[in-house]
């Protein structure tokens, strides 16, 4: 029997989270949002601003600041607490700090009873997505990390601006860790039904050295981003409104996500970015692609790049 209120616990609310709070506000999600950061004044701030936007919201949405007790019965608990890389620096330096405040953050939420759905977004989201799974003891499918959605999102918006076809009709995935070692699968993109390597071939004005720009742009986004503004946080606020959309509306979507593997594309025993199908319950299923032999090395080089940080921490 589907709840009549969903309750969202919002843990951090610093530019990415208090970014997720007003996108969600704005699209209109009904029911709770309590809002909790170490930092008290911020997040019982925010909960008093966005709810003077509540006149102006297509829905309602009940804010406010709270403490640890409220996860008892929420739905979902969303994880954007955490240290930010400062520029220069990559998402698996965050490793170590990271971990810990999130020992100590998933003890809390768990102390609560907490029964729900883990979305995790603080970097190296990969790597917390496990540590979150091992701290609270839930089942793996109810451990979903933001993984490579922002990613995957940068690819389409790129590659719909490249070929000035609509985003939503650019069926291209960014898998792997969402850092450094992410990789784009080329054999399985299309533009509608037809793969970009036949749209290639049928339009000869399109360069492969394009495509190959256009994903280094893709990796190298945040580092860019940071640069001349501090942070990102607008794109990885909606990814996390949608991931949020497709758990409430137990919506059975495809997203690429951080999620376990349990044998899937040949390994095991590593949160790291693949399309997956999103439920109420969490990850119902693992969309395995067949890749190309060099997807599949370069995919397996970015699972060890994780397990070579994991194994080193206090999990
Ligand atoms: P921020 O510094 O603006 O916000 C972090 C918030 O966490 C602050 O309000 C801070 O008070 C709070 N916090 C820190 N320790 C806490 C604790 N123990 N308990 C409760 N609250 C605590 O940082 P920002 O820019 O919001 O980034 C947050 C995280 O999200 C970073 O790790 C960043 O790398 C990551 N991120 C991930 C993306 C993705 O695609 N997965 C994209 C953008 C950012
Ligand atoms: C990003 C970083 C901050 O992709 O994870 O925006």
């Amino acid at each position: 029997m589907q709840k009549e209120i969903n309750k969202i616990v919002l843990v951090g609310t610093g530019a990415v989270g208090s970014s997720y709070a007003f996108a969600l506000l704005n699209q209109g999600i009904q029911g709770e949002l309590v809002l909790i950061d170490v930092n008290k004044n911020k997040a019982e701030g925010d909960a008093m601003d966005l709810n003077h936007g509540l006149p102006f919201a297509p829905s309602h949405l009940k804010i406010r600041s709270g403490d640890y007790s409220e996860c008892k019965n929420a739905d979902i608990v969303v994880l954007t607490a955490g240290a930010p890389q400062k520029p220069g620096e990559t998402r698996l330096d965050l490793a170590e700090k990271n971990t810990a405040i999130y020992k100590e953050i998933v003890g809390e939420i768990m102390e609560s009873g907490f029964n729900g759905i883990f979305l995790v977004a603080a970097n190296p989201v990969d790597i917390l997505s496990y540590a979150t799974w091992k701290f609270s003891g839930l089942p793996k499918e109810r451990i979903i990390g933001s993984g490579t959605i922002l990613d995957t999102a940068r690819f389409r918006y790129m590659l719909g601006h490249y070929f000035n076809i609509d985003t939503r009709n650019i069926h291209a995935y960014i898998i792997g860790e969402h850092g450094d070692s992410e990789l784009p699968v080329w054999s399985n993109s299309s533009i509608g039904v037809v793969p970009i390597k036949e749209w290639m071939a049928k339009n000869p004005q399109y360069k492969k050295e394009d495509l190959d720009d256009i994903f280094i742009h893709v990796r190298n986004a945040a580092y860019e981003i940071i640069e001349k503004k501090g942070a990102t946080y607008y794109g990885i606020a909606m990814g996390l409104v949608r991931l949020t959309k497709a758990v409430l509306g137990d919506e059975h979507s495809v997203v690429t996500i951080s999620t376990y593997l349990d044998g899937e594309y040949g390994h095991e025993d590593v949160f790291i970015g693949v399309p997956a199908v999103v439920t109420r319950n969490g990850i119902k299923t693992i969309i395995e692609m067949n890749l190309d032999d060099e997807e599949q090395e370069k995919f397996s080089h970015s699972v060890n790049t994780l397990k070579d940080i994991i194994k080193d921490l206090q999990l």
